[in-house]
């Protein structure tokens, strides 16, 4: 009514200033930024844990049921070709939520380490990084995170929250601070890293009897050195012992424990709960902030192991405890989706769906599978590499503004989600520092049929494993690998064994010439092409080499968050409630009363 009518009215003069003007907006092309500027969708992003591409009715699964998934795929754009930067949860979130690989910011292995092993450890997102929810923020949107975080907590004491996500943009933070491992159950086999165990075992060992050896040369005076130090070097002796000591029985304690905001509320958490009360906050949450703008990350714990499942998904799916788990999921997105509607905000949202990474083929119990399915692809978790472990399900639904059912086969990244929800919030992506990810409005809306990713480089811990080239005129799609891993005996793809395939050393294969894939024909990465048969073989693996010399050009030395020193559990950094080290609690509270 309202600006309308009065442009209706307007006096000559300013009938001309008003033309004028929409001419140069129209030529400067700003006039749309505006308009979205004055219009703030709300951004609802969800995130599985270790949910494979096979795994959902949409892409193609045909037993599994997740029917809200699906029918989000429906009322949206569905990605086919959308990648993880990394394959493991650590690095892979560290890039969606600043849009950069994970080695720009040091959130990538260095000397082993993939992913932060500990709460107390000093590793993580460092506070220079800028994430989506920050920029968000400043553009006048309420943030929140809901679920898991394994961006690190503390820096160099317990409570200063450096890598906390409430110092890193969000205004709300309800749910674990670690990730889910098979630790957190009572009744499973644990998992958390044997060799850090091993290790810190073998460094106390010879500490302490370096510490013997001088106090029994000192006291038969062959060497003088004072008490405080000997004191000191017993100390260290003792926190060594003590991490050593902390690594079994206490991982859960640790580990394992729900925070609201900067206060831990469960310790150790109830994991029977734990989908339930994350449910109820996310549902709370929008509910809180229905007036908008908000942006809410859901960080679901699903489907990672020991997968917690309620009784009344056990035993209902076709594939186990991981399938039953899976649907559960899809419950859950589809009630997050349903309290969208309830308040009217399904068209004032973007909502995308996706997973960290592959399926993890290695999670067996036995012969079941514990892991996801990557459908069609080879490998899976922990292989940056092999299609399996990178390429994960892409759902963007905006009714009214994304076309509903539209199928996307362009390379994209989890990366451009920070670039793309930048723009649509109004901000600005940071100048000063080099951005992976590329905005998907262009592609997402149809104005434009090609992805901007002409090249993509795909790592394994801080190791380019390949790179994919979509070349521009042609449309061909190549894949060129230069390290893969070696698969155990028993093949499937998999390194069963081990917790996930190495990145290095002896267990991976260095590739002179490197294998080379026409992915577009070959989806499944089965017939590497040969250098006779393939007339554009050489010409292919040299243009991709040129794009990986220049890529490696842009990368410069961060310190890094998960070199063994930031690795190792410090008891000072352990987030506790009640006196350390008997911490303790398990208060609900109201969710949304802070
Ligand atoms: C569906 O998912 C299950 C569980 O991951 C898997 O075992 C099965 O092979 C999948 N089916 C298809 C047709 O992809
Ligand atoms: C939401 O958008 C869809 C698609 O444009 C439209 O059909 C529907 O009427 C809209 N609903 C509301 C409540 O505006
Ligand atoms: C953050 O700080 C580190 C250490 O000083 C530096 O190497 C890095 O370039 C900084 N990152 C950004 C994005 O400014």
């Amino acid at each position: 009514m309202g600006p309308a009518a009065q442009t209706g009215r307007a006096a000559p003069a300013a009938r001309v200033f008003l033309a004028l003007l929409l001419t140069v907006c129209l030529l400067l092309r700003t006039c749309e930024l505006k308009a979205s500027n004055a219009f703030k969708p709300n951004i609802l992003l969800i995130m599985a844990d270790d949910l494979g591409i096979g795994d959902l009715g949409c892409y193609g699964n045909d037993t599994l049921r997740t029917p809200n998934i699906d029918r989000l795929a429906e009322e949206g754009v569905r990605l086919t070709q959308h990648l993880a930067a990394a394959p493991l949860c650590t690095p892979s979130r560290a890039a969606f939520l600043t849009g950069r690989h994970a080695f720009r910011s040091g959130m990538d292995a260095s000397d082993g380490y993939r992913a932060l092993q500990w709460n107390g450890g000093s590793g993580g997102l460092p506070e220079n990084e800028t994430t989506f929810a920050r920029i968000l923020q400043q553009q006048g949107y309420t943030t929140g995170l809901i679920g898991k975080w394994h961006q690190g907590v503390n820096c160099a004491s317990r409570g200063d929250h450096c890598h906390h996500p409430l110092n890193h943009g969000f205004d709300y933070f309800y749910g674990m601070p670690f990730t889910l491992v098979s630790d957190c159950h009572p009744d499973r086999p644990p998992e958390l890293d044997a060799a850090v165990r091993a290790r810190l075992w073998r460094y106390t060992q010879i500490m302490a009897l370096g510490v013997l050896t001088v106090m029994a040369s000192k006291m038969t005076g062959l060497i003088s050195v004072s008490w405080k130090a000997v004191l000191g070097a017993a100390s260290l002796v003792l926190l060594f012992f003590a991490a050593w000591y902390a690594s079994f029985g206490f991982v859960r304690r640790w580990n394992c424990i729900l925070m609201r905001n900067h206060d831990v509320i469960q310790q150790p958490m109830v994991l029977e709960t734990a989908a339930s009360v994350m449910l109820k906050e996310a549902i709370s949450f929008i509910e809180r902030n229905k007036r908008g703008p908000f942006l809410l990350f859901v960080s679901l714990l699903h489907v990672h192991t020991p997968l917690v499942t309620t009784k009344k998904f056990l035993g209902k799916s076709q594939h186990g405890l991981y399938g039953d788990n899976v649907e559960e999921m899809d419950w859950l997105v589809g009630e997050i989706l349903n309290a969208l509607e309830e308040h009217g905000l399904k068209n004032r949202t973007l909502t995308y769906f996706t997973s960290d990474h592959g399926g993890h083929l290695e999670a067996r119990d036995g012969h079941v599978q514990l892991g996801g399915w990557n459908g069609m692809y080879r490998g899976g978790k922990g292989m940056g590499g092999w299609e399996g472990g990178i390429r994960v399900p892409g759902i963007l639904r905006w009714p009214g503004v994304l076309p509903a059912g539209r199928v996307i086969h362009e390379p994209t990244s989890l990366m451009d989600v920070f670039p793309t929800v930048v723009q649509l919030g109004g901000g600005q992506v940071p100048q000063d520092r080099v951005i992976d990810g590329r905005s998907l409005v262009p592609l997402l809306q149809g104005d434009t049929e090609r992805s901007p990713h002409e090249f993509l480089f795909h790592y394994c811990g801080e190791y380019l494993h390949a790179a994919r080239w979509h070349e521009k005129d042609s449309g061909r799609l190549w894949k060129v690998h230069y390290t893969t891993p070696r698969f155990h005996p028993e093949g499937a793809g998999a390194c069963y064994g081990r917790s996930v395939c190495p990145c290095s050393g002896d267990g991976v294969t260095h590739h002179d010439p490197p294998l080379l894939f026409d992915l577009a024909s070959d989806p499944s990465e089965a017939r590497p092409l040969c250098p006779g048969a393939e007339p554009l073989h050489r010409a292919v693996l040299a243009r991709v080499g040129e794009a990986v010399r220049a890529h490696r050009r842009t990368r410069s030395p961060v310190p890094t968050q998960l070199a063994l020193g930031h690795i190792v559990w410090k008891p000072w950094l352990q987030p506790c409630c009640g006196t350390f080290p008997f911490c303790s609690c398990s208060r609900d509270g109201d969710p949304g009363e802070t």
